[in-house]
């Protein structure tokens, strides 16, 4: 370590923290101290968002947001042997967790898959389901799991950051380098001439809670939602998606949950046409963002997402390229800086 970088550092303290939706509480502290004398004032809401701000000299107002909750998953069992079984929280695969590690606090679980005879066990890997896993935390009993794992104990991926060349890679990209480059964001701004909001959103994992809260609350006049969005470029890519790592900021256009403003990615386009940020233009075929939780709230609040390119999402191992994350930062920087009429 030490080489990582300051975006690097950044990013590997903000993925490391364990905190899946509805557990944010100790991702929101770290974020808050990150921010701590680059900000003009905070709140926590009811719900649990993190919203903080900068002020500006005109009262039109421009909301960041990345939701700073990770997928995971919560006990909802115990047998008498002391194994555990698990639900979902958010979209988590069971073939992305058998035989890997998850964390449960202090107390690590080993995913393994049930079976009487080898064949059945063979059958049950080739059709998984959350329902013939079971998770091992090396209790004895059902009393000893009760004590280390009681149900509704909350879990993630365990796994860790690790930089190689111009990659980063770890659990929780999605979406805490969203929360990294607004925190960079509001670091860098100077002088806005809006407010701009930072909200650092809880529960987006499990239906885009707090962005339909916090906006709300805040009514802004622009909100565009920081997050990951998938790629096409691994051996046999999907042939409808061209975005890539190492190619830019993805400016969205459209994904399963909602149309980003026109007017908003024009500007968005021009301004990395202006500044020589490199960017692609996104259209995803399946997913969707915060910005589906902005848009149809109030009387509708203009919204557009910008989006990292981003590798194996959804596992403990997702893959950003930094120059696409300096890009990203560079255009909602830049963005923020231009500001509302
Ligand atoms: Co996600
Ligand atoms: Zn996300």
């Amino acid at each position: 370590m030490g080489n990582l970088g300051e975006l690097g550092e950044l990013v590997k303290k903000l993925t490391e923290v364990h905190s899946p939706s509805g557990r944010e509480q100790e991702i929101a502290s770290v974020i808050l101290k990150e921010l701590e004398g680059h900000i003009d004032g905070y709140r926590i809401d009811k719900l649990g968002n993190l919203i903080v701000w900068k002020t500006g000299t005109s009262d039109k107002k421009v909301l960041l947001d990345a939701h700073m909750d990770e997928i995971g998953v919560v006990v909802t069992n115990i047998d008498d042997k002391g194994f555990l079984k698990i639900e979902r929280v958010g979209g988590v695969s069971p073939y992305t967790i058998f035989e890997k590690r998850l964390c449960f606090g202090n107390v690590i679980g080993i995913v393994g898959i049930e079976g009487e005879t080898a064949e059945e066990s063979q059958n049950n890997i080739q059709k998984m389901s959350l329902e013939k896993l079971f998770v091992d935390i090396g209790a004895k009993n059902r009393e000893e799991a009760e004590k280390l794992c009681p149900i509704g104990t909350f879990g993630t991926f365990d796994s860790y950051f690790h930089k190689q060349g111009d990659f980063m890679i770890s659990k929780s990209m999605d979406d805490r380098i969203g929360c990294a480059i607004i925190i960079e964001t509001l670091k860098r701004i100077k002088n806005p001439k809006n407010t701009v909001y930072g909200v650092f959103a809880i529960q987006e994992e499990v239906g885009l809670i707090g962005a339909q809260t916090a906006g709300y609350d805040i009514n802004p006049d622009v909100a565009i939602a920081l997050d990951v969005t998938a790629v096409g470029d691994t051996p046999k890519g999907m042939k409808r998606i061209p975005m890539a790592l190492g190619k830019g900021v993805c400016i969205k256009v459209k994904d399963t949950m909602s149309i980003s403003n026109r007017y908003i990615v024009d500007k968005l386009r021009n301004i990395a046409e202006k500044h020589n940020i490199q960017y692609q233009m996104e259209v995803l075929t399946f997913g969707g963002t915060d910005a589906a939780g902005y848009q149809a709230t109030k009387a509708g609040i203009p919204s557009a997402t910008i989006s990292i390119p981003t590798r194996y999402i959804h596992t403990p191992n997702e893959m950003v390229c930094e120059s696409d994350v300096e890009a990203t930062i560079q255009l909602t920087l830049k963005y923020c800086e231009e500001g509302l009429e």
